[in-house]
């Protein structure tokens, strides 16, 4: 038993997709999420910066006494978190356990991943899908204009399945059976996703198989909490106001006290 907290960060506040998903799995667990609403979007971003926030956003989060922490944001699992040397306290990212969940799932061993151009360009996807699957044929696509869409409250909008129609031309051509949404924000949008792929089409949301990944990693580290009322506490670095309607989209549940954190004054980790 180890009744510390766990750490999720994102980019901004998509993250607290993974955390609606963390509670729903893990709900003995306290939890402390940082999202760095100062400089999202990280998803355009170069290399360098988005590995250099990244060790700032884990940095701030090892400030407190923590036993695990989970980079929610695809973006800094694909870029990042391969050039981030582990240490005493162990970092996952959504890339590992969303290649397990869609490497289960496909029966035609045609899987699609969408994601920001960052995590894209990494292929880490396509990479560990391989390591499970030499076989498996693989249609990744950047969808850049679906965070904006869904932070300006157009997840179900019909300009948005216009615009899924054309990013997924491609994976409907390809014939994918499974696409692993690779994206913080993209689980908002699995209604337009379904509609324009087909029920059949087994949609891999990667905070939920990064929660259940978490699960399993404590369960078999005995690390699991027994907290009968778990507390969770949220950081952003930018000013807290405007950020509660954002929150409650992405964690379907008010999120109590916001805190700031000046995130440029945190020394890489
Ligand atoms: N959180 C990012 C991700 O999951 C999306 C938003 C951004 O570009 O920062 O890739």
């Amino acid at each position: 038993m180890n009744n510390k907290p766990i750490g999720v960060f994102d980019s901004g506040l998509g993250g607290l997709t993974a955390v609606k998903e963390i509670i729903n799995v893990l709900p003995n667990e306290d939890i402390i999420y940082f999202g760095d609403t100062a400089r999202v979007p990280y998803g355009s971003r170069s290399s360098e910066t988005i590995i250099k926030y990244a060790k700032q956003d884990i940095s701030f989060l090892k400030s407190f006494d923590i036993k695990i922490i989970l980079a929610a944001c695809g973006t800094v699992s694909s870029v990042a978190l391969p050039e981030i040397p582990c240490d005493k306290v162990r970092v996952v990212g959504v890339v590992e356990p969303a290649a397990i969940a869609a490497v289960k799932a496909t029966k035609n061993k045609k899987i699609a991943v969408l994601g920001t151009k960052g995590t894209i360009d990494s292929k880490a996807y396509e990479t560990e899908i391989k390591k499970l699957m030499p076989d498996a044929k693989i249609t990744s696509i950047a969808c850049p204009m679906f965070v904006h869409l869904v932070e300006n409250g157009y997840s179900e909008h019909e300009a948005t399945y216009l615009i899924a129609k054309e990013y997924l031309k491609q994976v409907i051509d390809n014939g994918a059976d499974t696409v692993i949404l690779g994206c913080t924000h993209y689980p908002m949008l699995k209604k337009v996703i379904s509609k324009v792929l087909g029920e059949n089409v087994s949609l891999i949301d990667v905070g939920k198989a990064a929660a259940n990944y978490l699960k399993e990693i404590l369960d078999t580290e005995n690390k699991l909490s027994e907290l009968k009322k778990p507390s969770y506490e949220f950081y952003v670095s930018d000013a807290k106001g405007g950020f509660e309607d954002l929150a409650k989209l992405f964690l379907k549940r008010d999120l109590g006290a916001l805190k700031s954190v000046d995130i440029d004054k945190i020394k890489e980790d």
